[in-house]
């Protein structure tokens, strides 16, 4: 399914997102303040958002089960390649925390039940979540679970639209 040709294209959709995702966050991050931050990102791929945003982090901690779609590998990131569902199991890494929660299109590829557990759990200051449209429903739901005060939901991209909820306190 990832031929080369197709993730050229596919890249451009997700930098389209990314623009808009941006322009949703700047009160969040800017050059100032991000880093102070450390990030977890869940199903990370090949970290384009971090290429795109130009955004320094304190720490970027990135999850992916595939080996393969992470390279080329960004080196200011960390890398976990387990799945999702493995990590949550890992006493460790659950005590850990994390400032801010990025998940780009890949939340819905999850184990749902594990995500909800996952999220009433462990907390964060600032969540980016975005899915595939279609799976705007699943996402408005599964972002019920976190307590916030500031909550915005916007339908992002162009060629390829996303659901995005940005919940911040
Ligand atoms: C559609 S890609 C999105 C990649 C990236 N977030 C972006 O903005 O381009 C989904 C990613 O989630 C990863 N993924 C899928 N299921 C996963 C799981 N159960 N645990 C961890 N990563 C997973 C895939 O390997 C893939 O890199």
């Amino acid at each position: 399914m990832f031929f080369p040709i197709i993730y050229k294209s596919w890249k451009k959709a997700q930098e389209e997102k990314y623009r808009d995702i941006l322009n949703l966050t700047k009160s969040l991050f800017n050059k100032n303040n991000t880093r102070r931050f450390s990030v977890l990102d869940i199903g990370i791929g090949k970290a384009w958002f971090y290429y795109f945003s130009k955004l320094g982090f304190r720490e970027v901690v990135g999850v992916d089960l595939n080996e393969k779609r992470v390279r080329p590998r960004k080196k200011e990131i960390s890398y976990i390649l387990k799945s999702f569902e493995n990590l949550v199991k890992d006493k460790s890494f659950m005590r850990k925390k994390f400032d801010v929660l990025i998940s780009i299109d890949a939340l819905n590829l999850l184990d749902r039940r594990k995500l909800r557990e996952f999220l009433e759990k462990k907390r964060f200051f600032i969540y980016v979540l975005a899915v595939p449209l279609r799976e705007r429903q699943f996402l408005k739901e599964i972002s019920n679970i976190i307590e916030t005060k500031n909550k915005i939901e916007k339908t992002v991209g162009e060629k390829e639209k996303d659901f995005l909820v940005i919940c911040y306190n």
